[in-house]
């Protein structure tokens, strides 16, 4: 027995530091791929300085605002300029398929549409005319809301952007990832006679990875 296990003592050794020292490797490969991995990161920083596109909603018009006394429905179809400006010097930004855009008024939505897909180059401001249309329900409530509002000249429309975007460097896009924008706009009036202006305006936006 004795004889038997002495020789066992340095297998059991080696297999044990056969494992440390794969741990050991694991570890120093995962350090260098994190090393890598911010050393990129830090690189395309300091290359590229990328910064955060910016939008705005610079003009409104409406062409139809007709609510229909059988159904209360209302059919509205208006037309927003929304002006988007790339700041980057060395990255383009490719606008995808499948954005959506949404005008509503106290959590009711009025019209919808979406962004052309293009592609923004560096330095890039584009005014983008967005037309939207939609008919849905607006019970009394949100009329007498909506001319309370308009009587005080202070009317709240939420317009809605998501947008999937993917950043270009050189010729190689990056993942694609969503980009959702709020805008609080507050128009005097939300008519055809009239055309809105635009008294404040108000932005939150974020990503979705
Ligand atoms: C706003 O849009 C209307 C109609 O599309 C246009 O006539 C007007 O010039 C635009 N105003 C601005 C400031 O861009
Ligand atoms: C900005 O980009 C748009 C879309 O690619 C293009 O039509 C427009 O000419 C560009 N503007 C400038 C100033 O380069």
């Amino acid at each position: 027995m004795g004889k038997r296990n002495v020789p066992r003592y340095p297998e059991d050794e080696d297999s044990g530091g056969g494992c440390c020292a794969c741990l050991c490797w694991c570890c120093c490969f995962l350090l260098l791929i994190v090393a890598a991995l911010a050393g990129t990161a830090a690189y395309f920083f300091f290359i590229y300085k990328p910064k955060a596109p910016s939008y705005s909603v610079s003009n409104m018009s409406i062409s139809q605002f007709d609510f229909n006394s059988n159904d209360l429905t209302l059919y509205t179809k208006l037309t927003a300029s929304v002006r988007a400006e790339n700041p980057n010097d060395m990255i383009g930004i490719s606008y995808g398929e499948g954005s959506h855009t949404v005008v509503s008024y106290h959590g009711t939505p009025l019209c919808s549409g979406k962004l052309p897909a293009f592609y923004q180059g560096y330095k890039n401001v584009t005014v983008m005319d967005i037309a939207m249309e939609g008919r849905h329900g607006f019970g009394s409530g949100l009329q007498q809301a909506l001319e309370e509002s308009e009587k005080a000249g202070n009317v709240p429309v939420d317009v809605f952007v998501s947008v999937p975007i993917a950043l270009r460097l050189g010729s190689v896009d990056l993942r694609q990832v969503k980009v959702n924008v709020h805008c609080v706009l507050v128009v005097d009036s939300l008519s055809p006679k009239k055309k809105p202006n635009i008294k404040s305006a108000t932005y939150r936006a974020n990503v979705e990875f």
